[in-house]
């Protein structure tokens, strides 16, 4: 990525109607930033833009419940949500909202335009009207029973627990959620945008788009495959943007329509800020122009297909270059949710904690394009062991070395032996591989890559042992620590993108001119000369304080086994070896009334034991001979002095066991699946 291009970061705006959460950083917000700060690094015209995303009917029920206005609560959570997000250091350089009169025209525009080349359609449409409030009730002013797999209480736009998209005369016994009361159907006028007419486009530009990571593409050639239909783009309702026809009146278009232009909004406003208000278009309008949009995977249906036919029906707008979905943070092993208190906010993160810490946890954890788990003690772990006894370790000695032998001042070298050169030419190629990395998005090795230079610098540390070379062999002290200065300076600019805070620290220290944010990627490589005075060094990261980790523990709520645990998916499950196996032998333990030995045959000759708590539901006459479920891959442990290699499994209903019996006839070790 040699030459010089012009980039529009983006990350999905969030809705202004509750707090932002861990999971919102981690899919969005900061993969988004990374990349943004390092193409700025890199001397590209980028800039990162974002706002939130103020209609819908969850902002306009919230509203009524708390008897408050939408306004209202959209200026609570406009403020809260922007400071959390600057306080985990995004950098966004424009974040507007979505209740702008610019955006208001934008998306006015848009749907006009789209009706003008008859891609927006007039039509009567069945929606549910609830007679005791008076009003039609669009998308989550409805509940019912979802009628793909039978939950109840899912919403009218759609069921989170198939995960499936509903309209309100999907549901089975809907109620309305105001007054609980039940809607009958009425017809009223609405607008659809004709999504099935751009399903071959689409397709071609999806299937074609190199930059579409893996996942963005399968989910989207799916759904597409599938066939795409119409989408009714209006609601009615007051809270929204105005349907722009003369004679209609309590209709706005459908959050889904406005909420990508705010894109283009946010960029427009942003423009008009400076002194070239027209300058939107380079972003927008400029084919060489590239748009990136940061998602989550929930949204990757409007991001890459309902979103790029929109802009293909107005046309002259640059189409998405890439798409970059981040799969979903769980919270200490579970789904999050809000309405069971399950999750951590952000303010409650940074009352106690540095934002490097946590975009570190979750950069670190794992790629994005793959689930990740947020756990408090997890956390621990990797600030003590992986930022404070690695990155902070290293920085610190080199510093304080240079602070208490040389005076401050970075040393002359000597000649350099092979070692010394070794590690200097893997700072060039650290910062080659990084860069390569983060081009395409794989942060998560980007800043492997990064940590193994710090890694890097703290074996040769320890290898070249100034603290005893100052003594015997001056010069060579003083070229150890002068290639360890290199990575240090090294580190700083390498870091930016990842850990901002503690970057502009290390530059700080290194007594560099400006701000590390405003240097070059390059600079990376370019020496720190010797000579260069230092700033006395304080410890990059302090070990974290456990009563804190441990009063976040507390704050979790106490949820029951049966809550929902996290998904697994069909790899995991396949990892169970789970098989059919007959019962040979029933033996109680004797120190233990519960406890019975089986020896289970598993077929092919393989008998394996076990122990399990059946003997108040069984007894060992009636198990012998039985054929039950058994989990073979378990790690064998010992209970009461007897080896369990294998576990049976069983129905548990309070302090009920039952047994699980094949229907019919199964061979020992025939597999389960
Ligand atoms: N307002 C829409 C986005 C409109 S973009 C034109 C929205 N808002 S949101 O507040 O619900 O989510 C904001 C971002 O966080 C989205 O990218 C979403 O995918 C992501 N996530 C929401 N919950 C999440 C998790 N539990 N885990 C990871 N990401 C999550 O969607
Ligand atoms: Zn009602």
């Amino acid at each position: 990525m040699s030459i010089l291009a012009r980039y529009l970061v983006t990350a999905a705006i969030p809705y202004a109607n509750a707090p932002l959460h861990l999971g919102h950083l981690r899919s969005t917000y900061i993969p988004a930033d990374i990349y943004v700060r390092y193409l700025r690094l890199y001397g590209h015209d980028a800039i990162y833009v974002c706002a939130t995303d103020e209609h819908g009917t969850p902002i306009a029920i919230r509203a009524e419940q708390e008897k408050s206005s939408p306004r209202k609560i959209v200026d609570r959570y406009h403020a809260s949500i922007l400071q959390d997000l600057l306080g985990m250091g995004c950098s966004f350089d424009i974040f507007s909202r979505t209740s702008t009169s610019v955006h208001r025209e934008s998306t006015q525009e848009f749907f006009s335009r789209l009706l003008e080349k008859g891609y927006i359609y007039e039509s009567q449409y069945e929606q549910l009207f609830c007679e005791s409030c008076n009003r039609f009730l669009p998308d989550r002013y409805v509940e019912g029973t979802c009628p793909y797999c039978g939950t109840k209480a899912a919403r009218g736009d759609a069921c989170d627990a198939c995960g499936r998209y509903l309209k309100p005369t999907d549901l089975v016994d809907p109620y309305c959620v105001l007054c609980e009361g039940r809607p009958v159907v009425k017809t009223s006028r609405h607008w659809f945008f004709k999504l099935s007419v751009f399903q071959k486009e689409v397709r071609d530009w999806v299937s074609k788009n190199p930059n579409l990571p893996g996942n963005v593409k399968n989910y989207a050639l799916n759904w597409i495959d599938e066939g795409l239909r119409d989408w009714c783009i209006t609601r009615d309702l007051s809270w929204g943007v105005p349907v722009p026809a003369v004679d209609v009146k309590d209709k706005v278009i459908y959050v889904w329509f406005d909420a990508p232009i705010g894109y283009l909004s946010s960029t427009k406003i942003w423009a008009s800020k400076s002194d070239d208000p027209e300058k939107w278009r380079g972003y927008w309008k400029d084919e060489n122009s590239k748009i990136i949009h940061f998602i989550g995977k929930d949204i990757i249906y409007h991001h890459s297909i309902f979103w790029p036919a929109m802009l293909m029906g107005v046309g002259e707008y640059c189409l998405p270059f890439a798409i970059v979905a981040g799969e979903y943070l769980t919270l200490e092993g579970r789904k999050m949710s809000k309405s069971r208190g399950w999750v951590v906010g952000v303010s409650d993160y940074l009352e106690d904690f540095e934002p490097d810490s946590l975009r570190y946890y979750f950069i670190a954890s794992s790629p994005l394009g793959k689930d990740a788990d947020f756990s408090w003690d997890e956390f621990a772990r990797r600030h003590n062991n992986e930022l404070a006894d690695i990155l902070g370790n290293f920085v610190h000695r080199a510093l304080v070395f240079t602070h208490r032998d040389f005076q401050g001042k970075v040393p002359d070298p000597g000649e350099f032996d092979q070692y010394d050169q070794k590690v200097l030419d893997r700072i060039s190629e650290t910062q080659c591989e990084v860069a390569e990395a983060i081009e395409c998005f794989s942060f998560h090795s980007a800043l492997r890559t990064v940590m193994d230079l710090a890694s890097i610098g703290n074996k040769y540390f320890n290898d070249k042992s100034p603290w005893i070379t100052v003594k015997e062999d001056p010069q060579t002290a003083k070229t150890t620590i002068y290639v360890a200065n290199q990575i240090v300076k090294a580190l700083s600019i390498l870091l930016e993108p990842f850990l901002p805070f503690t970057a502009e620290r290390i530059w700080d220290t290194l007594g560099l001119e400006g701000s590390v944010h405003d240097q070059n990627w390059d600079d990376a490589i370019s020496p720190l000369p010797s000579g260069q005075r230092i700033n006395p060094p304080t410890p990059l990261f302090k070990k974290l304080d456990m009563e804190k980790i441990e009063a976040k523990k507390m704050k979790l709520p106490k949820l029951d086994e049966e809550d929902d645990i996290a998904e697994v998916t069909i790899e995991e499950f396949a990892k169970l070896d789970l098989r059919v196996g007959r019962i040979l032998e029933a033996k109680p333990l004797p120190s233990s009334d519960d406890l019975i030995h089986l020896t289970i045959d598993l077929g092919n000759g393989v008998v394996r034991e076990s122990v399990s708590g059946l003997l108040p539901h069984y007894t060992p006459e009636v198990l012998r001979g039985k054929s039950v479920v058994v989990l073979v891959n378990i790690r064998p442990t010992k209970i009461l002095g007897s080896m369990s290699e294998v576990m049976v499994l069983a129905a548990v209903d309070g302090k009920q066991l039952t047994l699980l019996i094949p229907d019919r006839p199964s061979e020992p070790g025939t597999h389960i699946k």
